[in-house]
């Protein structure tokens, strides 16, 4: 067996010594999200200090478990903190959350975050729908012995952001009268922002907006053959796109801002994905 594997066999058990619930959608609280557990009628927490082996996040604001419990009738897993790679963690580290996820039974992966924005006509505030991902420039998280039990070797990633879902996010926000733009997502390591030149590179490479989390997450749940969608939160102009400079406080103000118009349209999102899904 695989170290990695072994790990998430670990990190599995704890799982199921300590929890006696079965999600069928895990989502990812990105900032902006941080009080969804309010929507949710919590059945179990679990702190990832209770899990052995889990990387344990140090990110402002984050605070470092799982959510059990239904989103009206919807079974659902929330993760409140990510695992990032800027924090040191080995890759395969970062995307061990998502993985034990897809173990406990989620089969929908919803990803959240927050991120950075130059695409035509954005502003900070503004909510995008992931339709793609520029993964090349972070460690890819299936590299090593392919775990087998998981997935296959060479994954197609021809449409890691399942259109059905995304479809019906598309109208979930038509119906709530959300703005809701579409673009493609590129994962930078951080924890530094981007240079202006390398936003103008990120969107000359097609990309509508930028971050440090998400994608190597997709990679692997990808993997998986979980069905993956994804929302990120516009908290700020990128840099070049911005008279202002990029700061965690910005990014964190915007997210408040918004957090109540974000946490609508997940939470009907997921009502409705869950409807059609079942
Ligand atoms: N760059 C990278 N990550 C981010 C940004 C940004 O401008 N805003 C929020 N997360």
């Amino acid at each position: 067996m695989s170290q990695v594997y072994e790990k998430l066999m670990n990190a599995y058990r704890c799982y199921q010594e300590q929890v006696d619930f079965q999600p069928r959608i895990g989502l990812v609280l990105g900032s902006g999200l941080g009080t969804f557990a309010r929507e949710v009628e919590v059945k179990a927490t679990l702190p990832y200090s209770r899990i052995e082996g889990f990387p344990v996040s140090t990110a402002p604001g984050h605070a470092g478990q799982f959510v059990f419990g239904y989103l009206e009738d919807v079974p659902i897993v929330l993760m409140q903190g990510r695992i990032h790679f800027y924090e040191g963690y080995d890759i395969t580290d970062v995307v061990l959350p998502e993985r034990l996820m897809g173990l406990m039974g989620a089969r929908v992966l919803f990803l959240t975050n927050a991120a950075g924005g130059f695409g035509d006509g954005f502003h900070p505030g503004m909510l995008m729908m992931i339709t793609d991902h520029i993964s090349c420039f972070v460690p890819n998280p299936l590299v090593g012995q392919n775990i087998g039990e998981l997935g296959t070797r060479f994954p197609d990633m021809s449409n890691v952001y399942d259109l059905e879902l995304q479809e019906i996010i598309r109208q979930t926000a038509a119906r709530e009268k959300i703005e809701l733009k579409e673009g493609i997502y590129a994962q930078l390591t951080g924890p530094s922002f981007e240079t202006p030149a390398e936003i103008r590179m990120l969107k000359s490479l097609g990309a509508s907006a930028c971050g440090m989390s998400t994608v190597v997450e997709a990679i692997a749940a990808n993997h998986m053959n979980m069905r993956i969608c994804g929302i990120s939160c516009i908290t700020n102009m990128a840099a070049g796109f911005s008279r202002q400079k990029q700061t965690q406080e910005e990014v964190q103000e915007t997210a408040d801002r918004v957090g109540e118009v974000f946490c609508r349209l997940v939470r009907e999102s997921i009502l409705a994905i869950d409807r059609e899904l079942r």
